[in-house]
């Protein structure tokens, strides 16, 4: 059995100013940023779903209640990043939950200064007065996309005063993601966090694992898991598909029986401090694998590692993908799934193996589980760096449902991927999530089993 390591420190106000100072280098004096979050949103009559602030909000100061809003403008001498938030309210807080109020923000928070988000309006007017570019993204939040606008025509109409013409808006997303892409040390330490917690939730299911169990109580075992060690919940909604709704991408009804000969297939992380992890792991409920069942995951597991070991510095975001599809090409011939040349399999247009690996080798994980970073700056591949992490998720789904292709009998119903998540370093890929069971002897010898 896999342990969970210490919490991790929080991240320090220090690191978070640095983080700051990094994205205001780049600004300029008479720039405004704004960092808008996204609003509670309504689940039906007076119940919301749990709030979860933006992961930029998050990168840049931590701060995690709704109705709040960060700017940072120039002073003429240093920037200034302020907290807009909830005041305090004692009746609210005695229904609703405590506040920390302008008080608890300017105490121990990464910022200068700090208002009730209900003065936001009228500070905010007077910022735009004296900015030439507001750096905000609009479409999250209506009404500071309106206050925005009404700010700048204000300004606009009072031009004559300022001597210069409108103002510019610019969306700073891609600024603060080319920051997000690279992990520090204290993220890093947040991600083996989550990943080691996600790791052993995992292995909990497959000791869990029976014939005859529900897709959701393997659900709840992880889910409970990942509560139970002090985790916020998933960082997405777990897949739990077994049978043929293994070999549903993204299936999450989680409602079916686990009948003898299924392979159950769970792609489920947890997030931590707002840090996701995202593990695939796909294993036979009754706890032993077929020879079917074994030729097809040991292909998708030497997929996997051929993919991982392309995960180092200087090798483009990509090498992965196509060492994962070639392995899993030749597999297939060998197999005599596709009757293709290694070259026309490969072949995006009409390459026999996207029938049954139609989706990405992976994407970049952090604050969130598909985590910012363009992946083709200037059109040409990212190259890796050390501090990137990027998910390794080679699979084969042989859906016998489908009415698009002719399942090989002897694979049918069978969808298997396995996930990792993996950090660069000038070592080589280290896998957050190696405490996740993963080959067939480990797989075999706990499934169905208690801890000892
Ligand atoms: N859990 C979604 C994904 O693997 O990308
Ligand atoms: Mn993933
Ligand atoms: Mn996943």
């Amino acid at each position: 059995m896999s342990q969970i390591g210490e919490k991790p420190a929080e991240i320090s106000i220090d690191e978070f100013r640095s983080r700051q100072n990094r994205l205001l280098s780049q600004l300029r004096p008479d720039d405004l940023l704004v960092i808008c979050p996204n609003v509670e949103s309504n689940r039906s009559n007076d119940v919301h779903y749990p709030y979860r602030s933006s992961s930029d909000m998050l990168y840049l100061s931590g701060w995690k209640d709704p109705e709040s809003i960060m700017t940072a403008h120039h002073d003429g001498e240093s920037w200034v990043v302020t907290l807009f938030v909830q005041p305090k309210d004692t009746l609210k807080e005695i229904w609703e939950g405590r506040r920390e109020g302008v008080e608890g923000a300017l105490n121990g928070w990464p910022i200068d200064s700090a208002h009730s988000i209900e003065d936001l309006s009228t500070i905010f007017s007077e910022m735009v007065s004296k900015a030439n570019r507001v750096l905000v993204r609009s479409g999250i939040n209506t009404a500071v996309d309106v206050m925005v606008k009404d700010a700048i025509e204000r300004r606009d109409r009072a031009r004559q005063q300022f001597g210069n013409g409108p103002i510019s808006i610019e969306d700073p997303s891609a600024k603060i993601a080319e920051l997000r892409l690279r992990k520090s040390d204290a993220e890093i330490a947040q991600m083996r966090h989550v990943s080691q917690i996600s790791s052993l939730a995992h292995e909990i299911s497959m000791r869990h694992s029976a014939v005859g169990r529900k897709e959701y109580q393997l659900q709840s075992v992880i889910e409970g898991f990942f509560s139970y060690a002090g985790t916020s919940g998933w960082a997405y909604p777990s897949i739990v598909g077994c049978g043929e709704n293994a070999t549903i991408l993204h299936y999450t009804v989680n409602d079916d029986t686990c009948e003898d000969g299924d392979i159950i297939l769970i792609d489920a992380g947890a997030e931590y401090n707002g840090y996701a992890a995202d593990i695939t792991r796909s294993w036979p409920i009754n706890g032993k694998f077929t020879e079917a069942q074994k030729e097809i995951y040991q292909l998708v597991l030497d997929a996997q590692l051929a993919a991982i070991d392309e995960c180092r510095v200087g090798r483009p975001y990509n090498a992965p993908h196509e060492a994962a599809r070639r392995v899993l090409a030749e597999g297939l011939i060998e197999l005599g799934v596709i009757t293709q040349s290694l070259d026309d399999a490969l072949c995006m247009e009409n390459g026999q193996l996207k029938k049954w690996y139609m989706h990405n080798t992976g994407h970049w994980i952090g604050l969130d589980v598909h985590d910012v970073g363009i992946y083709k700056p200037n059109g040409e591949p990212r190259l890796l760096e050390e501090g990137m992490c990027l998910t390794v998720e080679p699979g084969l789904y042989f859906g016998a449902w489908r009415p698009d292709v002719e399942c090989p009998k002897r694979y049918a119903d069978i969808g298997m991927r396995i996930e990792d998540d993996i950090l660069v370093t000038s070592k080589g890929p280290d896998v957050l999530t190696k405490d996740c069971p993963k080959t067939i002897s480990d797989l075999e010898s706990l499934i169905g089993k208690d801890f000892e």
